[in-house]
């Protein structure tokens, strides 16, 4: 289910679009926390983001069980950090799968799959006395 989507200001957009490799945060039906690094992503607009499965094991597996993600960006010059946290769509079908799996050949990755991520929170990261504020 997804919850209210907010929609990104350029600001933290900024950061999370120069985070690379991204850090992706998910969690078994537990609670049990995994986290790994993903290179082949894009903004499909100010609210969500497409990540394209080419390896996904762990996180596959947490995506069916508990559709929800995190992410965290840092920028080191302007110092500015943001944490975001949504829902999933984990796709194997239609327009944006065939997207991702063209993505994913022309760089001879297997594009398993494609999940689209529904922005629906986000919290100021840097150090500081704002450290860990909603913002949206
Ligand atoms: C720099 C870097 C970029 C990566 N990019 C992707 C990616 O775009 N898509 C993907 O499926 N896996 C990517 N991986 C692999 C995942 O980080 C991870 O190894 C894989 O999902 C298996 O882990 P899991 O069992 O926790 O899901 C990348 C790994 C590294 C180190």
């Amino acid at each position: 289910m997804v919850n209210n989507m907010v929609k990104l200001t350029p600001e933290v957009k900024e950061v999370i679009q120069n985070q690379n490799p991204l850090p992706i945060a998910t969690a078994d039906k537990n609670g049990k926390p995994n986290v790994i690094f993903v290179g082949m992503w894009k903004f499909i607009d100010d609210e969500t983001i497409m990540i394209v499965d080419n390896f996904f094991k762990k996180t596959a597996n947490n995506l069916k069980e508990n559709p929800k993600l995190s992410i965290v960006g840092y920028n080191g010059e302007s110092k500015k950090s943001y944490q975001i946290k949504g829902s999933v769509d984990y796709l194997d079908k239609g327009d944006r799968f065939e997207e991702a799996k063209s993505l994913a050949e022309s760089k001879k990755l297997p594009g398993k799959g494609v999940v689209i991520f529904h922005i629906e929170e986000v919290y100021d990261s840097v150090y500081g006395p704002h450290a860990g504020e909603q913002i949206a």
